[in-house]
């Protein structure tokens, strides 16, 4: 046998579960994620999700109990989507008092003042066409739009949301949040923007759980093209430049690319949007006995932090935390 060099021996590090601890480069942590919520109207509703096994609607009434179980997990940030009866031409549900994530928000900041109220700011789940904004000549009226959801920011905000989330991919829609939280007084409350976020077919579960479909064409005049790489930039560079405090890539997985040209480019926090499809695939595969869904799950969520993602909207959220405890 020949002389085998010394070098080169990628091994070593990899010996042992300890020392495979001490060189490992990326880590989860339960303060990396955040929980979705779809809140529904109405008394002691708890509606699984068909396409989404797991994950439910529920009624206000309930969601003491499930912001306490939370709490106890570990988790410390929701995002909010509300899911109400009546729908109408300008969404108005999003933008009212008592609409029912305000009223979500204002009940969690009562009953655990430490949680933090991420409010997703769209109008999608409160049209009655199920678009992102209002329509003129069969397509969404930009700046018309704008302006309805600038006053659903500053309700939210006015309800106790800590974070305004607007994930409407409407031109400007950062500067023109900005500028409406700030006069209305809200000038520490941050936008976490929805900046990337492409016309996906992963978000088709999420549309039954918030009852969100179009009721006509698609959202691809406003979201993005999933072939484009550069397109991403820009949309995020303008975000930037609008006042955003954290920049979200959604979906995640096949997008990790974006994710870390995100990391790179900018120095916000960035956050992946790990979306119902990549759920429902999960719990699909897991269902059927395919696949370790534990194992499966956390290598996920780690590729994402790995490609450069700070933080997690995932509805994986409570099974990770308890996962996340039995290891150590
Ligand atoms: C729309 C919105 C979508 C999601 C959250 N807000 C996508 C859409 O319907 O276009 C998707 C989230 C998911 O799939 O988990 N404002
Ligand atoms: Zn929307």
């Amino acid at each position: 046998m020949t002389n085998i060099p010394t070098f080169d021996r990628h091994r070593r590090l990899r010996r042992t579960a300890g020392m495979r601890d001490l060189v490992r480069e990326t880590h989860l942590h339960k303060t990396d994620l955040v929980y979705p919520m779809f809140i529904v109207e109405g008394e002691k509703v708890r509606k699984q999700v068909p396409s989404m096994p797991g994950v439910y609607q529920l009624s206000l009434d309930l969601l003491t109990e499930e912001i306490d179980e939370l709490e106890e997990l570990g988790i410390q940030a929701v995002i909010l989507f509300g899911v109400p009866n009546e729908k109408d031409e300008q969404g108005t549900g999003a933008f009212i008092d008592e609409g029912i994530v305000q009223q979500a928000t204002r009940k969690i900041k009562t009953k655990v003042p430490s949680m933090l109220v991420i409010a997703d700011t769209c109008l999608c789940e409160y049209t009655s066409h199920g678009h992102c904004g209002v329509i003129h000549d069969h397509d969404v009226d930009n700046d018309a739009s704008l302006e309805l959801l600038a006053k659903t920011a500053v309700s939210q905000a006015k309800a106790g949301a800590d974070i305004i989330a607007p994930s409407n991919m409407m031109d400007g829609f950062v500067a023109v949040i900005r500028q409406a939280l700030d006069q209305a007084g809200f000038t520490q409350i941050p936008i976490m923007s929805y900046a990337v976020k492409y016309a996906s077919s992963f978000y088709g579960p999420f549309r039954d759980a918030a009852d969100s479909t179009p009721q006509f064409g698609d959202r691809k005049t406003y979201q993005m093209d999933p072939a484009n790489r550069l397109e991403a930039l820009r949309e995020a560079k303008s975000d930037v430049h609008e006042g955003a405090d954290f920049l979200i890539v959604k979906p995640a997985l096949s997008y990790l690319d974006i994710v870390r040209e995100m990391k790179n480019n900018f120095d916000l926090p960035i956050v992946a949007y790990n979306v119902s499809g990549e759920y429902a695939m999960v719990k699909a595969a897991a269902q059927n006995g395919w696949i370790d869904e534990q194992a499966l799950v956390m290598e996920k969520l780690l590729s994402m932090k790995r490609a450069g993602a700070d933080l997690i909207i995932t509805y994986f959220a409570k099974d990770v935390a308890k996962w996340l405890v039995e290891k150590n």
